[in-house]
């Protein structure tokens, strides 16, 4: 069974979920504004450390189990994390990032999810790469709409969470949007918006 390496990109490094990662993943992950949109919210350094014990067992494409990826600076600080969800058709994933609010605002996210996904297409063969967001979660929405992922549904109170309903809007790429995508973001057009360009609401 494989297990994930690493992924280096120009300012980060991006690995396995780790042990040493319990302390500063609890500080951010337990913030208000980091868990605000999110359904996990960790109380405490034991739910962190089952979580982690679990992350570092899991293979590869292992069918409806996430995989929780650190991403790290240079030196080794901790910032955020990504999850990518092998889904059962073996062709698809779901993807959820976070950056801690120290280091938000710094194109951290869009460095990160861009060689992630590329990771997924190229190296993994997937064929499609999916996000949930909340329509109320703006950065996110951002986030997504600057990698190019597309729009393709906004579910109304079909998720529930902390006994209330929410909405949930579904963003998507295609593996070869992607390498079109990534032509584009090579010749220096970042931020492409689909939805802006082809009018999705
Ligand atoms: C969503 C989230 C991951 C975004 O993280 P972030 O660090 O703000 O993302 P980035 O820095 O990559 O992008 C944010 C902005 O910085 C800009 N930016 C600043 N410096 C940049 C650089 N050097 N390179 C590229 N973009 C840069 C981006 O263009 C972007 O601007 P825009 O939002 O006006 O389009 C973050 O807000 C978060 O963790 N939220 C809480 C958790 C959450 O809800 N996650 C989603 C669950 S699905």
């Amino acid at each position: 069974m494989d297990k994930f390496n690493y992924i280096k990109t120009e300012r980060l490094l991006i690995r396995t979920l780790d042990m040493n990662d319990k302390d500063d993943f609890l500080k951010y992950r337990s913030l208000p504004e980091v868990y605000k949109y999110q359904t996990w919210r960790p109380k405490s350094i034991n739910e962190i450390k089952n979580f982690i014990c679990k992350n570092v067992a899991v293979n590869l494409n292992t069918a409806n189990t996430w995989l929780q990826l650190a991403i790290c600076l240079d030196d080794g600080q901790l910032i955020g994390d990504l999850g990518i969800l092998f889904l059962d058709d073996n062709f698809q994933v779901k993807i959820g990032i976070t950056i801690s609010p120290a280091y938000q605002g710094n194109g951290y996210a869009i460095e990160a999810a861009k060689a992630v996904i590329s990771y997924l297409f190229n190296d993994l063969k997937k064929h499609r790469v999916t996000a949930s967001v909340d329509p109320d979660n703006n950065r996110s929405i951002n986030l997504l709409e600057n990698l190019g992922l597309r729009k393709e549904a906004h579910f109304i109170k079909n998720f529930r969470m902390n006994d209330k309903w929410y909405d949930d809007c579904i963003y998507a790429v295609l593996e070869d949007e992607w390498q079109w995508l990534s032509f584009l973001f090579c010749c220096g057009l970042d931020n492409f918006n689909y939805n802006k360009e082809y009018g999705v609401a």
